[in-house]
């Protein structure tokens, strides 16, 4: 395993659950974004980010992009609370243009949604996209049950393929 540098941006604790995970599991320490500023980059080979994923957005992902070129592997981990299809395979694509996608190696981990911990900007936003999923509310069940509870996804079993793939490199 080369020298591993992981990053987390966490707005409600889900990513920094993951990244505390993976850290054990690579025995490396989780360091938050904000002193991404601070870290030597020439002491590591590897990059991983976990960060959430806001209206399709992997949350400061521009924090990081200037510095790819000083990296040989860029492990990207969006945390979503959407089921990953294609659909979602492509908004978190959509990130990242096509000389960076070349790049970056994307693991997406299943997050949590508690409804009651959001700012009242972020619970204007979920209203809006409530009446969206009520529409189809069958095939949105699972993300229309967060709005009566607390829903979480987080499982360490979600790591299993991102731990073993950076035990190889
Ligand atoms: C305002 C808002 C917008 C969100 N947009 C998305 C989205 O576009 N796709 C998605 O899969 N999850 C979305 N989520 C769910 C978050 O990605 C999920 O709660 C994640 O676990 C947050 O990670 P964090 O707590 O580490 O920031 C959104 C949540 C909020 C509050």
């Amino acid at each position: 395993m080369n020298k591993v540098i992981l990053l987390y941006a966490s707005k409600h604790g889900s990513s920094k659950e993951y990244a505390d995970m993976i850290g054990t599991e690579l025995d490396v320490k989780a360091v938050d974004i904000a002193k991404f500023n601070c870290v030597k980059k020439e002491d590591y080979d590897t990059i991983i980010f976990v960060s959430g994923v806001y209206a399709s957005k992997i949350n400061k992902i521009d924090t990081i992009k200037n510095s790819f070129n000083k990296f040989d592997n860029i492990i990207i981990c969006p945390v979503g609370f959407s089921e990953y299809n294609e659909e979602i395979k492509n908004n978190i694509e959509n990130n990242f243009n096509q000389e960076e996608l070349k790049k970056v190696n994307i693991f997406y981990l299943r997050g949590a949604l508690d409804i009651s911990k959001l700012s009242f900007l972020e619970k204007m936003m979920m209203n809006i996209m409530k009446k969206m999923l009520k529409k189809n509310p069958e095939e949105n069940k699972e993300m229309l049950a967060a709005f009566d509870k607390p829903v979480s996804f987080i499982n360490k079993d979600n790591i299993k393929d991102l731990i073993s793939y950076v035990k190889e490199i």
